[in-house]
């Protein structure tokens, strides 16, 4: 490989997600034109260092790739590399590690790195910043959590999926009569369960942004039992707290690792079924909603990134990471876009004209169907004979009406 070409490098560090083989195509295509070769490492930012692995990516080699899931190039969470494992948490890279990073980015000529990923691996990218060596930041992943852009690309085709979901489970839930749980990701953001909650018609949606109890829930479902609706779709972000504080994990996570959620999906819909004697399922849509090919938006999203983070090493922009600000791509410090968390604002638009429609967020703002007030006073632990009669109150007041129809 000369060591006088101009050349870039590009990597896909941490959980994948649909478009980043359409970011890596808009970064090829768009290099090329401006006449530098392009490499691509492997696994991350495990192919920066020993063994060193990357493979030159071409017109060739990339065509056909936009509308891919996954990516060409290999991606890990995990590794030599982790550089966070709670949400405020940062753990120093080693000197030897970038050292040994810098060697490899010397040898191979690379004006800029371009480090596509979520807010772990941008944490990774700011350190190698700070350490002088040039990178780029192009911001990852479904859950759409970082608050220095609008949207990152994989949270359309992820709230796609999860819709999707909803959609086949309102058709099961309406014909069996059944409570539907379907818990998405997100970590601690509930933007794929909000979305995916009112695209899909959910009627309860729990994230961890709105505080909410079993009492809220319950309620819901009667509400709607008494509107002779006998199903309920329950959408909830991996993410929510309990009404206790506490969260449902799988997985505490090894050194350096992010503790792995889920769970509270299955703690929900066993709840219910206690309290309401309901027939009740829950549907884990986990990693579905990270596979498969990108949406339209996702890949128009993805693409732009690509080139315009070639763009930024072009015009000498090192440690700045792209960002979408509509109509605009921008750029800003990677320092200001790690660490801030974007979650759901309770009252902004999305949850207003959610909560106009109905949709409970499992909390004491849910508004009730004309029939019956909320029971005062209601505790998170409701006796079920009280439910029992609410049923009761409920079924009554429907028979009345239709007789007075
Ligand atoms: O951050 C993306 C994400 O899919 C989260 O929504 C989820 O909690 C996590 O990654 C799952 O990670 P893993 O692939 O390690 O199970």
């Amino acid at each position: 490989m000369s060591t006088t070409q101009k050349r870039i490098g590009i990597l896909t560090s941490g959980g994948d997600c649909p478009g980043l083989n359409a970011v890596i195509r808009g970064a090829v295509k768009s290099a090329t034109q401006l006449g530098y070769d392009v490499v691509g490492f492997l696994r991350g930012y495990e192919g920066l260092v020993d063994p060193v692995s990357y493979v030159p990516l071409n017109y060739m080699n990339t065509a056909g790739i936009l509308t891919q899931g996954g990516t060409i190039l290999g991606s890990t969470n995990k590794g030599r590399f982790g550089a966070k494992s709670g949400v405020d948490d940062k753990v120093q890279i080693s000197e030897d590690l970038l050292r040994a990073v810098k060697v490899t980015l010397n040898q191979l000529n690379l004006s800029g790195l371009i480090c596509i990923g979520g807010d772990g691996s941008l944490e990774i990218a700011q350190q190698f910043h700070e350490y002088g060596l040039p990178v780029v930041g192009v911001p990852k992943t479904i859950d759409n959590d970082l608050s220095a852009t609008a949207y990152t690309f994989g949270f359309d085709s992820a709230v796609s999926s999860a819709t999707d979901a909803l959609d086949r489970l309102h058709t099961t839930a309406a014909s069996h009569e059944r409570i539907m749980v379907l818990e998405v990701m997100g970590r601690h953001a509930g933007w794929i369960a909000l979305h995916a909650g009112i695209a899909g018609g959910g009627d309860v949606i729990i994230i961890p942004e709105i505080g909410w109890n079993f009492d809220h829930v319950c309620h819901k479902i009667l509400d709607r039992e008494s509107q002779g609706k006998r199903f309920t779709l329950i959408v909830v972000a991996e993410g929510a707290e309990l009404p206790d504080g506490e969260l449902v994990v799988q997985h505490q996570g090894e050194e350096n690792q992010q503790v792995r959620l889920g769970g509270i999906g299955h703690y929900i819909s066993k709840q219910i079924e206690t309290r309401l004697h309901r027939e009740t399922r829950c549907v884990v849509l986990g990693h579905l909603q990270r596979g498969g090919p990108p949406t339209t938006f996702d890949r128009v999203l993805a693409t732009q990134f690509g080139a315009h983070a070639v763009r930024l090493i072009v015009e000498g922009k090192l440690g700045q990471m792209i960002c979408f600000r509509p109509p605009n791509m921008e750029n800003v410090p990677i320092s200001e876009a790690v660490n801030r968390l974007s979650q759901v604002d309770p009252q902004g638009a999305a949850v207003q004209a959610a909560r106009a429609l109905g949709i409970s967020f499992g909390d004491s703002s849910t508004r009730q169907s004309p029939f019956r007030p909320l029971p005062q006073n209601s505790q998170d632990s409701a006796d079920t004979s009280d439910i029992y009669d609410t049923i009761q109150d409920l079924a009554d007041s429907v028979t009345a009406l239709s007789s007075a129809e």
